[in-house]
């Protein structure tokens, strides 16, 4: 890990004498390094992604960016996939196999997991990005409904994140696992009253961030990505916001998944993001800094 070498040009005075003689440099930041390519270290090859919610929307077009890196991805949903998977297989020559699952079911979790280690082999990464939203005043909002949106969002991310680490530390190799948290984990977002949605991916960001802590003696590593508005089916419900979703991102636009794909790629990487765990990214077109415009 360590190397010893000589600094030859510094002039020793009393000071510096020990500093000439030898200096501890650590080899990563030794200049004599392999060539760099960090292309290489996004690829997916050999590599098996679960990914909730992968029939539509976000989840569907992260499972295709992941094909499109050479991985091979399992998508858990309670709908068939929008997006035919011999097309995924053949686009991008990788396998890709549908797994009916509810996730407020951890048992159905866990046989969904098992099928995919009994026809993939192995489980590397976890995406979950299955969800649903709620838009309405908190002095409306009923128990039932709030119990519904945290059995989804929540404990469904949370029994996946744990059945995915139980697939990696059987396996005694690393994994990553990504949730997809929102900008409503943050702050209150303009337009909609979302309190419950909020406080439930809050609550998927702070595990995030534990789990990372407590799997990081695994090799597993844990993050969180935050979307701000992203045009998918879920946004689409709430058509009457299109105007504020495309005018208040200081960015002055709506999000495409297309602008979440490499934040996950990163996360993804084994190598690249080795020593990045426990952390959020936030992918806002700026909202998450605020307004000043309004
Ligand atoms: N679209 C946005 O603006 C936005 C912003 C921030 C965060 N998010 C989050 O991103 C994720 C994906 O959102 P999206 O916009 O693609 O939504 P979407 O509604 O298009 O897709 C959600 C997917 O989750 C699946 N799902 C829902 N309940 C499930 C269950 N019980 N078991 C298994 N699968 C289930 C759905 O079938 C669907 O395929 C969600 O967690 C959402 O909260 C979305």
């Amino acid at each position: 890990m360590f190397s010893r070498r000589v600094t030859p040009k510094l002039k020793a005075t009393a000071g510096t004498r020990s500093l000439v003689r030898s200096t501890i440099v650590p080899r990563c930041f030794q200049t004599t390094v392999a060539k760099l390519d960090l292309i290489s270290q996004l690829s997916q090859r050999n590599r098996v992604t679960v990914i909730t919610g992968g029939s539509r929307g976000i989840g569907l077009f992260l499972g295709e960016a992941i094909a499109s890196l050479g991985g091979d991805i399992a998508i858990l949903d309670i709908i068939e996939p929008q997006k035919s998977r011999d097309v995924l297989k053949s686009r991008y020559n990788v396998k890709v196999e549908y797994y009916k699952t509810d996730i407020t079911s951890q048992s159905n979790i866990e046989s969904s997991f098992d099928q995919v280690v009994a026809e993939f082999g192995r489980v590397d990464n976890c995406v979950t990005a299955a969800g649903i939203a709620l838009d309405k005043p908190f002095i409306d909002t009923t128990w039932e409904e709030s119990k519904k949106l945290l059995d989804i969002n929540l404990l469904g991310t949370y029994f996946t994140a744990q059945a995915a680490a139980r697939r990696m530390i059987d396996q005694k190799v690393p994994g990553s696992i990504v949730t997809v948290a929102s900008i409503a984990a943050h702050s209150a977002i303009p337009g909609q009253r979302v309190s419950i949605y909020g406080a439930s991916k809050a609550a998927v960001k702070l595990v995030s961030k534990t789990l990372a802590v407590e799997l990081a003696p695994h090799g597993i590593r844990v993050n969180s990505i935050s979307p701000g508005f992203i045009s998918t089916d879920m946004s689409k419900q709430f058509a009457h916001l299109t105007d504020l979703f495309n005018r208040v991102p200081p960015v002055g636009r709506i999000g495409q998944r297309e602008d979440l794909a490499l934040a996950v790629a990163y996360l993804l990487s084994s190598s690249g993001a080795a020593y990045t765990t426990g952390a959020d990214i936030p992918v806002t077109g700026g909202l998450i800094g605020g307004r000043i415009e309004v």
